[in-house]
């Protein structure tokens, strides 16, 4: 008869070598979350805001815990990543582009962000989300979400605006563009936070 201490010891033998392959084999990947106002985790890098072609933030605001009265958007903090966003517009009055830039490495980018589901008119710049991507100044695409008409604002939290998930490994930047240029309408982001795949 084996020993509690040896039924023990191969029960710990047999946890571990389930768990070993699961964790490498699967994928050896993690996710790691830069918040919209905050450094990266592991390496401090912060993201980068402007305007394109001028100095300084241009319209971003920093929202932390609904600290912007003046923003029209005001979406609930506590369902937004750390309490915080990063809003900013493009109107084709102001005709510049605001943009966000971060650097990573790894293998796989996702931008998450808040869009307007829905809300009681469609003709200010809310209800209109246009993003362009570029990684490593390639574009990748706009992202596209209007709002419906409804009775009320509703915010859709923890959207995903942008995944791309087949990089070759290693150090790459993003660009997050609000507006596109053609056709020029308005737009509203509401960046909560980018992911990147890394080993
Ligand atoms: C990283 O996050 C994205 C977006 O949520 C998800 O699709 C992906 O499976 C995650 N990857 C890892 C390695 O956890
Ligand atoms: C909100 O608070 C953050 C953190 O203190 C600050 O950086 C930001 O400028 C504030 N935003 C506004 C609109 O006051």
């Amino acid at each position: 008869m084996p020993t509690v201490r040896q039924l023990v010891f191969v029960m710990l033998a047999l946890l571990t070598s389930l768990k070993t392959p699961a964790v490498y084999s699967q994928t050896g990947l993690i996710n790691i979350t830069i918040d919209d106002s905050s450094a990266d985790p592991l390496t401090g890098v912060k993201i980068v805001y402007g305007v394109e072609n001028q100095a300084g933030h241009g319209d971003w605001v920093s929202v932390v815990d609904q600290n912007c009265t003046g923003c029209l958007a005001q979406p609930d903090a506590a369902q937004a990543f750390d309490h915080s966003w990063h809003d900013s517009s493009y109107s084709i009055e102001k005709g510049f582009f605001p943009f966000a830039w971060v650097t990573f490495t790894g293998s796989a980018v996702y931008v998450m962000g808040i869009v307007i589901a829905s809300m009681e008119r469609t003709s200010t710049s809310l209800n209109n989300t246009r993003l362009t991507f570029e990684i490593d100044g390639e574009d990748q695409g706009t992202y596209l979400h209007i709002a419906s008409i409804g009775p009320e604002t509703v915010f859709s939290y923890n959207t995903l605006v942008f995944a791309k998930d087949d990089l070759p490994y290693g150090f790459h930047n993003i660009t997050i563009l609000v507006g596109n240029s053609t056709p020029a309408r308005d737009s509203l982001c509401l960046l909560d936070r980018i992911i990147y795949t890394r080993r």
